[in-house]
């Protein structure tokens, strides 16, 4: 499509938009009576207008059942899980059985690690991105010392080459051949959360197993925002949180993908808990842990079923507006922003700005960087002051994210031009 840089040509775009009455769905932000221009649903996805009413169905079974809403009513919280296993499974591309609504990202990922991290003298190395999630760095870290082993020696962190800022794939590959008879886990962020790149994470999987690795991808900014394939690439693990892209509340419930190969394995090691025994016998409280023989055998505690509630009011809204179409309109909405974004660049005369996210459709999701080589965090006080709600991460990036459930074409225009005036940037 040929864009053209007008609030006409934004407002075209969002008439002919099918899945514009989405945003209709949330709740905007709106502080000291101006509505804001929301570009964070990479880091707190916004509420749906249905979540109070789904939650309210959960507190009005606690008051009218007690206990007992486990079991009784149209929706027995023992069977909510069921529910949300179908959306779960298309958005990150795994079959049913696969995907499981647990805990939250971090715990995962050390609960998974658990059983496919398991270190020799001989196979003991991780590769990971180097500046990951600070998150998962300690994760790594910590895991690693509680496997008996020292940090620093066994884990690999690739880093972009000097002068860049992503990291390459082919040093991603490089790597694992480098250390294919001491590698035990590649863990990967699937859309890096500083850069907004994606990772190539079939290519990934395919190399670290071709050399007797596991692999593992945290999802964290991928899930709910770019396509995912995690059986089709054969990934053997994965977790994300719900919370961004998602839409499901701070601190909601997060979510993980086990290959089905894995379910019936007993030499993995567990942490285990009531919740993750066999469904069927789990009430007859019997000594000995029998794992349920799917992702579910990975639970531990009881869930919460206010947090499943705000889960499937999001995870509704997405089967609603559909996987295709959602994508389709990502990449769009994507587009049009480099496109009013590329004009913008082009105007500056001394840098102020460096776009670093990958330009490449394939490496980009909704998110856009923008490392700020000057006044950084003035231009971010200047667009909090206009109505943009965006993110500052130290050292010195400006993130954000229109996403396609609820941010507009206008939007995005609205927001090139603010910036434009900001960095006071005029056409010749
Ligand atoms: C890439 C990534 N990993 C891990 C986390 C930590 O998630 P949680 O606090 O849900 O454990 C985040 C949180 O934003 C993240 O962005």
């Amino acid at each position: 499509m040929q864009f053209q840089n007008t609030q006409a040509f934004a407002q075209m775009l969002d008439q002919q938009d099918e899945l514009r009455s989405f945003r209709d769905q949330f709740i905007m932000p709106v502080i000291d009576g101006k509505q804001q221009i929301y570009f964070l649903g990479n880091s707190l996805g916004l509420q749906p207008k249905r979540t109070a009413g789904y939650l309210q169905q959960v507190l009005n079974k606690w008051a009218n059942y007690g206990v007992e809403g486990f079991f009784m009513g149209e929706e027995p919280w023992l069977q909510y899980h069921d529910k949300l296993v179908q959306p779960l499974s298309t958005i990150v591309g795994a079959l049913p059985h696969e995907v499981v609504a647990m805990n939250q990202l971090t715990v995962n990922l050390h609960l998974l690690l658990v059983s496919f991290y398991q270190p020799t003298q001989k196979r003991n190395k991780i590769i990971c991105e180097a500046r990951a999630f600070p998150s998962d760095q300690y994760m790594l870290e910590t895991h690693v010392k509680y496997c008996g082993f020292d940090p620093n020696e066994v884990i690999i962190e690739v880093a972009p080459r000097a002068g860049e800022h992503n990291i390459r794939h082919e040093d991603i590959l490089q790597a694992i051949q480098q250390h294919k008879d001491e590698l035990a886990l590649v863990m990967w962020g699937g859309l890096n959360y500083y850069t907004g790149k994606v990772f190539d994470m079939a290519a990934i999987t395919k190399a670290a197993q071709a050399v007797g690795a596991k692999v593992g991808f945290d999802l964290a900014h991928a899930a709910g925002n770019i396509p995912l394939q995690l059986h089709n690439w054969n990934v053997d693990f994965a977790a994300w949180c719900s919370y961004k892209y998602m839409n499901s509340g701070p601190g909601g419930i997060g979510g993980a993908y086990i290959h089905e190969r894995y379910h019936n394995d007993d030499s993995l090691h567990r942490f285990a808990g009531w919740w993750g025994y066999d469904t069927a016998t789990r009430f007859l409280m019997q000594k000995g842990f029998k794992a349920n023989r799917s992702a579910e055998g990975w639970q531990l505690s009881t869930p919460s079923a206010l947090l499943y509630a705000a889960h499937q009011a999001a995870l509704d809204i997405f089967m609603e507006a559909g996987i295709d179409r959602l994508q389709t309109k990502r990449r769009l909405l994507n587009n049009w922003l480099w496109f009013l974004l590329d004009e913008l660049n082009g105007l500056q005369t001394e840098p102020v700005v460096d776009f670093i996210t990958p330009r490449t459709e394939a490496e980009r999701g909704s998110q856009v960087s923008m490392l700020m080589l000057q006044q950084g965090k003035q231009v971010f006080d200047a667009l909090a002051r206009a109505g943009v709600i965006v993110d500052w991460r130290e050292p010195n990036v400006i993130r954000l994210a229109p996403v396609p459930l609820y941010n507009t074409f206008e939007e995005v225009w609205q927001f090139t031009n603010i910036l434009r005036q900001i960095l006071q940037l005029q056409h010749a």
